[in-house]
């Protein structure tokens, strides 16, 4: 069901015939929430399995904001994670700040006052994350929050704003990692509401393992395994000004030099390249792409020599695949992917050096950390039905 705002009758309300019921609706709105809802479903979907009539029975139901609209930024990735198209879709698209995280809530307000649900279950620091999470706090409404915690202590990062707006908000607060539960506790969140469950990104990954295995991606691409760069690069700090993306594509253009580069782009940055009116290279080794597939995404990244990003996710899927990756920022809210994964920080300053160390270097490093081990959507489902059966009492 499409809720746009010329459509008035909106949907139906869950029915509500037994105390035990659990009634939830799940939000996405861009790419990598996507992925980390997949995984959620089948959890849930997998704890009615189990537990049958006599226990809590859980009712979901996805909304998706619209915040990301494109086809190969949305409806491709449901089909290839296997889930249905979204009941609701608020079609909040593009715009400011402002505008984006306003239309969100206007409409999502709607879809609560209209379905009544227990909890909302948000993913991710993206704007229809906080945008959801603020709807919920002014209605009484729960909020569970899936990858709390994470900080990078910058809050010139929209993301960062959105990520304590929503830890401020939510009732639950469902950890990727131990640093994320100490920064919890450092802002003065209650312990009774944090539980560290593991990262569901590294479930869909998990999960996706076979088919990303089978895609024809580099083949497509003329590569060898562990022989071409993988970028994905989109964040408004490094394609927002002229100069620093410029900079960056000199980068590239000499590294294709070296080695051939693959760089899916992002609908952001082609924007940004077109309106400052920046050629982007066009050599042989230089594969400049429309976004790519997930599975084919999981195929690169396992098989790159190494990894150039600013994707949150990126650095988490190379952390499991132990492919070295560099992160062109200068600080990461997801310092695990450092301190055990495979993950360095790295600036435009320096940027070739720390290629060449890269590239002089073993073509595996880091480890796995701990949780990131398939299971973290069970113990998300898990955690919710006991916090709300707490609640209850
Ligand atoms: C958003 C998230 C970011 C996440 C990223 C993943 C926020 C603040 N940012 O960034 O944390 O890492 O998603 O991709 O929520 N556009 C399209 N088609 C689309 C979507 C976007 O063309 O389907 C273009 C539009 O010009 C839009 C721009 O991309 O203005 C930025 O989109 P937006 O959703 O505002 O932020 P992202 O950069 O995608």
């Amino acid at each position: 069901m499409i809720i746009a705002p010329r459509v008035h009758v909106i949907c139906q309300s869950f029915h509500r015939p037994l105390e035990t019921e659990l009634q939830f609706l799940m939000v996405a709105g861009a790419r990598p929430n996507f992925i980390k809802i997949a995984p959620l479903i089948k959890a849930a979907e997998a704890y009615n399995a189990e537990h049958g009539r006599a226990a809590v029975h859980l009712q979901w139901r996805l909304v998706h904001t619209g915040q990301h609209y494109d086809e190969k930024m949305s409806e491709r990735l449901f089909q290839e994670l296997g889930m249905a198209p979204p009941e609701i879709n608020l079609e909040a698209g593009s715009g400011t700040h402002a505008v984006q995280t306003a239309t969100v809530m206007c409409r999502f307000e709607q879809v609560c006052l209209e379905t009544k649900p227990d909890w909302v279950v948000v993913v991710g620091d993206v704007n229809s994350t906080m945008a959801c999470a603020l709807v919920c706090a002014k209605m009484g409404i729960k909020v569970a929050h899936v990858e709390a915690g994470l900080r990078s202590f910058d809050r010139q990062m929209p993301e960062e704003v959105n990520r304590l707006v929503t830890d401020a908000l939510a009732d639950l607060l469902l950890t990727p990692s131990h640093d994320a539960d100490e920064n919890l506790k450092h802002e003065g969140i209650p312990e009774a509401k944090i539980k560290l469950v593991g990262n569901v990104l590294i479930d869909a990954l998990i999960a996706n393992t076979a088919q990303a295995e089978s895609s024809q991606v580099m083949e497509d691409l003329g590569l060898q395994s562990k022989a071409f760069a993988y970028v994905t690069l989109h964040r408004p700090g490094n394609v927002d000004q002229k100069e620093t993306l410029s900079g960056i594509m000199c980068h590239l253009n000499r590294l294709a030099t070296r080695l051939p580069v693959v760089f899916p782009m992002h609908p952001r940055t082609r924007k940004m390249l077109a309106q400052f009116q920046i050629t982007p290279p066009r050599q042989g080794a230089f594969h400049l792409l429309e976004p790519i597939g997930y599975h084919d995404s999981l195929h690169l990244t396992r098989n790159a020599r190494f990894i150039l990003t600013d994707s949150g996710g990126l650095q988490e899927e190379s952390t499991y695949f132990r492919t070295p990756c560099l992160t062109l920022r200068p600080n990461t809210e997801r310092p695990v992917t450092v301190t055990l994964g495979s993950n360095r920080l790295t600036h435009l300053n320096r940027l070739s050096d720390d290629i060449g160390e890269v590239l002089n270097s073993d073509d595996r490093r880091g480890r796995v950390p701990p949780l990131w081990d398939g299971k973290a959507a069970g113990r998300v489902i898990a955690a919710l039905v006991e916090h709300d059966q707490l609640l209850r009492r």
